[in-house]
């Protein structure tokens, strides 16, 4: 194994993937690994639906077509899960009031916090993964599929397997631009257009149609996608 720094150094995420199956005890043990996280008050409001099945994991390419979600040896759908919660406050005599900013904030946490974990110990045996957020464009079909109960919501997915190839390292913003000294410091323009030049030097041959900043505005310049928050509305999250 790596020294857990250089391994962490080296990730990026793997699209392709062999046709080798991980074993299911090494799932399992990726999986302990990642549930080893903090986690909020040990809450630990999140779940992890493993997808093994040809038919499952072609219910979920239906809504969302990503290759990697197919082609992986398992496919981990990660769940924020107020659902447990539910029960323990009602056993214990509660109101259970969930809907709100904060509930969302614990449970996307807690979950993104264990899923880093199983993607490094992956890393680390050698296998590689990416992390498929788009599912939440689908949120209520994805739901559906994966027989999501009220109180629960789905977050991202982790395609895992065998990489077929690995990309080069993505370099990251320059660490002061992100990093700083007892303050926070406002970054101008310059910072994006050189990271923008970074960007686009890494891309290289590679086909490009838009620079990093570019890609922002179809993120953000313009009103979120409704999915996620009708969704959330739907299973009184929100
Ligand atoms: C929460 C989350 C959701 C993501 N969703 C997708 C996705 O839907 N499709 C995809 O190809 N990559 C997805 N990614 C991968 C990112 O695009 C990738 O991590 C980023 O570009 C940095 O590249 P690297 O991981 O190779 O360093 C996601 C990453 C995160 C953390």
């Amino acid at each position: 194994m790596d020294n857990v720094i250089d391994l962490m150094k080296k990730h990026t995420s793997v699209r392709n993937f062999t046709e080798e199956v991980i074993p299911d005890e090494v799932i399992k043990d990726l999986i302990e690994a990642g549930r080893a996280a903090s986690n909020w008050k040990n809450f630990q409001s999140y779940s992890i639906i493993v997808v093994k099945s040809k038919e499952q994991k072609e219910a979920i390419y239906e809504h969302q077509p990503q290759k990697s979600i197919i082609n992986s040896s398992h496919y981990l759908v990660f769940v924020g899960d107020l659902k447990r919660a539910e029960t323990a406050v009602t056993m214990n005599g509660g109101d259970f009031q969930p809907a709100g900013v904060e509930s969302l904030l614990i449970s996307s946490i807690d979950a993104a916090l264990a899923a880093e974990n199983i993607l490094v110990a992956a890393e680390s045996l050698g296998y590689g993964g990416v992390m498929v957020g788009l599912i939440r464009d689908q949120s209520a079909e994805i739901s559906d599929v994966m027989g999501l109960p009220d109180y629960t919501y789905p977050l991202f997915g982790i395609a895992l397997g065998k990489p077929a190839r690995l990309n080069e390292v993505k370099p990251r913003l320059p660490y002061e631009t992100v990093v700083f000294p007892e303050k926070y410091v406002v970054q101008d323009e310059e910072v994006i257009k050189a990271y923008d030049k970074v960007q686009t030097d890494y891309a290289g041959q590679r086909r490009v149609d838009s620079t990093w900043s570019e890609r922002m505005v179809s993120q953000w310049g313009q009103p979120e996608l409704k999915s996620s928050t009708e969704n959330l509305k739907a299973k009184g999250l929100l």
